[in-house]
């Protein structure tokens, strides 16, 4: 990812932000109507599991620019994953609710480079993940 991405990525991410509840809520919604077997997968209530999600969101964002910093974190994020019982093909839909929310949050601001670059955010972040997830089965 380039400065700019990563620019577009955080100045968006702020617009996110101030509707986060909404947010939270829109993603649940079209990720379980994409799928509804992951909803048994999520034990606690989807208002706390919505703010984890939007707090880890917001420090992924702020931390684009340092990457290599973050990286533990993400790892020890993506073993848990693994130990909640996600697969790599889950995190496909998870990319598309996301995709999604961010269309429906930011309307005529999420335009195709804002798009893109929200689309290699998340692929960096599902990568370590699974690769940590992996690693771990192996
Ligand atoms: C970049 C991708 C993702 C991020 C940043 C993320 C973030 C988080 C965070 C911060 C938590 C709180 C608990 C913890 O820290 O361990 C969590 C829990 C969880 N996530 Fe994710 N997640 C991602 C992808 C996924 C995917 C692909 C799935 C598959 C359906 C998923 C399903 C879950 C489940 C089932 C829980 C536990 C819920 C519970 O115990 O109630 N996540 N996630």
């Amino acid at each position: 990812m380039n400065a700019e991405q990563i620019a577009m990525v955080q100045s968006t991410w702020a617009k996110v932000l101030p509707i986060k509840d909404t947010a939270a809520s829109l993603f649940y919604g079209k990720l379980f109507e994409l799928d509804p077997e992951l909803r048994p997968m999520f034990k606690a209530s989807l208002e706390e599991q919505g703010a984890k999600l939007m707090t880890m969101i917001d420090a992924a964002v702020g931390g684009l620019g340092d990457l290599g910093a973050l990286v533990p974190a993400v790892q020890d994020l993506g073993r848990r994953h693994a130990n909640y019982g996600v697969v790599d093909e889950h995190y496909d839909t998870v990319a598309v609710a996301l995709l999604w929310t961010l269309e429906k949050g930011l309307g005529e601001d999420f335009t195709p480079p804002v798009k893109q670059a929200w689309t290699e955010t998340y692929l960096t972040l599902a990568g370590v993940m699974k690769g940590a997830a992996a690693k771990m089965a192996a």
